[in-house]
């Protein structure tokens, strides 16, 4: 009986292990796209004296959600099932101050050549049902370890400041009522989100606008 127990805890230790060290290449992947990111906006910065990156973050599914997604998808709980079903188990949010710009990110990151891209979604030009709106990336990067190359699946999503915004809103409101949004929420929060594309393209024209000033003061 003891015995029996001391095996499977040492099971269980054991695969609490091989869980650690599968997410630890999760976290050497964002360090790399978070290093990519990095590079790209200093760069620009120093060359433009213009940053199209108004910030990054980044996150690691639980172990937690990971295990619950991988049932709720109807498939055994194993890490090699994780890593084949599950995409979004290392997320990049890259938040962009105009439309342009997540554009401008998004055509950088296809252009790195250790960057493997294996969906796009392009929520922006084709919104949600809902409204919701973002640049959606799933890509492939390689990560260097001691004895092997692993190449690791990373969820990127661009988008503006003013759809950040309105995303984290309507994620806290779903998370309340779920499917059974009142249809007044559900239709404030579509209303919402058209404004919010009206905004961006308002403050695209006037940045725009702005340039031009510049441009022709220097003529
Ligand atoms: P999962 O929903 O993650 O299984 O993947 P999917 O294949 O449906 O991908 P999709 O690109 O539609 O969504 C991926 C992620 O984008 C989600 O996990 C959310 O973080 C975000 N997202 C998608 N739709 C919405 C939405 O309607 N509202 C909010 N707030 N976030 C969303
Ligand atoms: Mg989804």
């Amino acid at each position: 009986m003891r015995a029996t127990r001391s095996v499977r805890e040492m099971m269980d230790k054991q695969m609490v292990m091989e869980w650690a060290k599968m997410l630890m290449s999760y976290k050497f992947a964002l360090d790399e796209i978070s290093t990519k990111l990095t590079i790209l906006n200093e760069e620009l910065q120093f060359v433009q004296h213009y940053n199209p990156i108004e910030h990054v973050k980044t996150r690691i599914k639980s172990p937690e959600s990971i295990v619950e997604k991988l049932q709720r998808k109807g498939v055994e709980v194993s890490k090699e099932n994780a890593a084949a079903h599950i995409r979004d188990i290392a997320g990049v949010r890259v938040i962009c101050s105009f439309t342009t710009d997540v554009y401008r990110v998004y055509e950088m990151i296809l252009r790195q050549g250790d960057v493997k891209v294996i969906e796009v979604k392009d929520y922006i030009k084709d919104p949600k049902p809902n409204g919701y709106q973002s640049l959606h990336m799933i890509i492939e990067i390689p990560v260097f370890l001691s004895d092997r190359i692993e190449h690791v699946k990373v969820e990127i999503q661009l988008r503006t400041i003013a759809m950040d915004f309105w995303a984290s809103l309507e994620h806290k409101i779903y998370y309340q009522f779920h499917d059974d949004m009142p249809d007044s929420i559900r239709d404030q929060l579509k209303e919402t989100a058209d404004m919010i594309g009206a905004l961006d393209k308002r403050m695209l024209g006037l940045k725009e606008e702005v340039q031009r000033f510049s441009e022709d003061a220097l003529h």
